[in-house]
This record gives structure tokens, sequence and C-alpha cells, in this order.
């Protein structure tokens, strides 16, 4: 079951905190639409918000954070699209990597198949993650080329390699990403759906929607999602 803790903001005093958040960035296409820009400028947009909503996860002393960056269903978008997504993740890292202020005490860690990322992104993360795993902030989980039921059906692949015959759920916990239970899910853009992100993590998740475009996603967003999970009556099924 997850654990809390308790955090000022501005004076106010939250009585409970999510231990972990799961972010679904969603809308950086219709953004761009909005304003006849190519969805790419959608992303860039997005990804300026990323870093601003990490860092104020940093602040807060959330921590754990999983940003939704790429699905494994996302390379059915156009080459140019997904190209343009991969080259904001290297530029996310190689500043990162130059300017440490870009990560600040954070962690950052990456869940996904690494089959089918380019060999100059992968090392890129590998020295991202091996650079700040010292710090002692917020773990920010970067969700590349991440799918939750792929995630599932690998655990139970390497348990059947294994040679079990019968799987208990903490055998799966145990071969998934180590990504802890989520305690709340937040989701821009109008949609109210799970999309295959991290199934296992969210069985007792909070869901926080919003109509707000990711790249319009505001420091005021994330701490209205928090008052409305402070107000939530978590049982786990009691
Ligand atoms: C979904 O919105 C968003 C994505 C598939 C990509 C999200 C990635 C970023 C915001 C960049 C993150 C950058 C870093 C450095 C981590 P959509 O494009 O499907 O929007 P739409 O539903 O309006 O078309």
């Amino acid at each position: 079951m997850a654990l809390f803790s308790k955090k000022n903001i501005n004076g106010d005093e939250f009585s409970v905190l999510p231990k972990h958040i799961g972010i679904i960035m969603d809308g950086n296409g219709r953004w761009a639409k909005k304003r006849a820009l190519p969805r790419s400028a959608g992303h860039k947009a997005g990804a300026n918000v990323f870093r601003t909503i990490s860092k104020e996860c940093e602040k807060l002393g959330i921590d754990y954070v999983t940003f939704y960056a790429f699905s494994t269903e996302n390379w059915k978008r156009p080459k140019e699209e997904v190209d343009a997504l991969m080259n904001l993740f290297m530029d996310y890292l190689l500043e990162a990597k130059s300017d440490m202020t870009q990560a600040g005490n954070s962690k950052i860690k990456f869940i996904g198949e690494r089959e089918g990322i380019s060999d100059d992104l992968l090392k890129l993360m590998d020295e991202a993650e091996a650079e700040t795993a010292s710090h002692t902030g917020t773990t920010i989980y970067l969700a590349i080329n991440y799918g939750g039921r792929q995630e599932i059906v690998s655990a139970v692949n390497r348990l059947i390699s294994q040679g079990k015959s019968k799987i208990t759920e903490s055998d799966i916990s145990s071969n998934i990403y180590t990504v802890p239970e989520c305690d709340l899910i937040i989701r821009p853009s109008g949609e109210e759906r799970l999309s295959n992100f991290l199934l296992w993590q969210a069985a007792y998740s909070e869901f926080w929607y919003s109509d707000v475009l990711w790249p319009d996603f505001k420091i005021s967003d994330l701490h209205s999602a928090l008052r409305e999970f402070e107000n939530r009556n978590r049982r786990f099924g009691a």
C-alpha cells in the first residue's frame, strides 16, 4: 500500500501528497493544430511543460513521477513526428548532461523497451541514469517505448523462462519495471482513459482529468490535482 507525506505549498498544508504521480502528457497535437503549427511544435511546447512540472514535483518533495513520453503504439505515427519526439528526448538529456540544474536533485530513470530506440539515444539515457543515480530528490521516470501490457507479458515470459509453473502477484510485481504503485494519474486534454499506461501499478490509482491541453498545463493545474487527491477517500478495496 502506498505511503503518504505532508507538505507545505505557499503556506497551505497538504494533509497527504501522492508518493507516486503518473502523468499522461496528452493534447500536444490539438494545441499545435489550434495554432496552425506542425504537431512537432506541440510536442516541443509539451517538453517545456514537462521541464516545469518535473521541477515543481521536485520542489514539492514528491518521491516519484512517471511521465508517459512515448508509447509502444506511438511508432505508428508519421516518421517525421516520431523523429521530432526522439530529438526532443535527446535535447533534454543533452541539456541535463551539460547543465545539471535541468535535472536538479532528481534521479532520471527510464522504463520501456530498449529495442527500437537508436543507439545515440540509448547512450544518453544510460548516461543520464548513471549521472543522476546518486541524486536524492524526486525520481523522474520517463516512459519511452513503454506499454503496460508489454511490461506484464515480458514479466510473465521471464518467469516462464525461470521455470515457474505457477505465478503469484508478487512474482509479477518483482519482474516488471521497478516503478512503485501509482497513487495519482493525471491526464489533461479531455480524454479519460489509461491508454496502456502503468496497468499493473495503477490498480488503486486515483484519476484526475482536465480539459486543459498539456502545453497549457500550469503549476496551478498540478496543485489542483493534488488538492483533489488530498480529499479522495482511498479504501484500497477494504
Ligand atoms: C500525446 O499527445 C503526446 C505524445 C505522444 C508525446 C508526449 C511527449 C512530450 C510532451 C515530449 C516530452 C519531452 C521530454 C523531454 C520528456 P498527442 O500528440 O497525441 O496530442 P493530440 O491527442 O492532441 O493529438
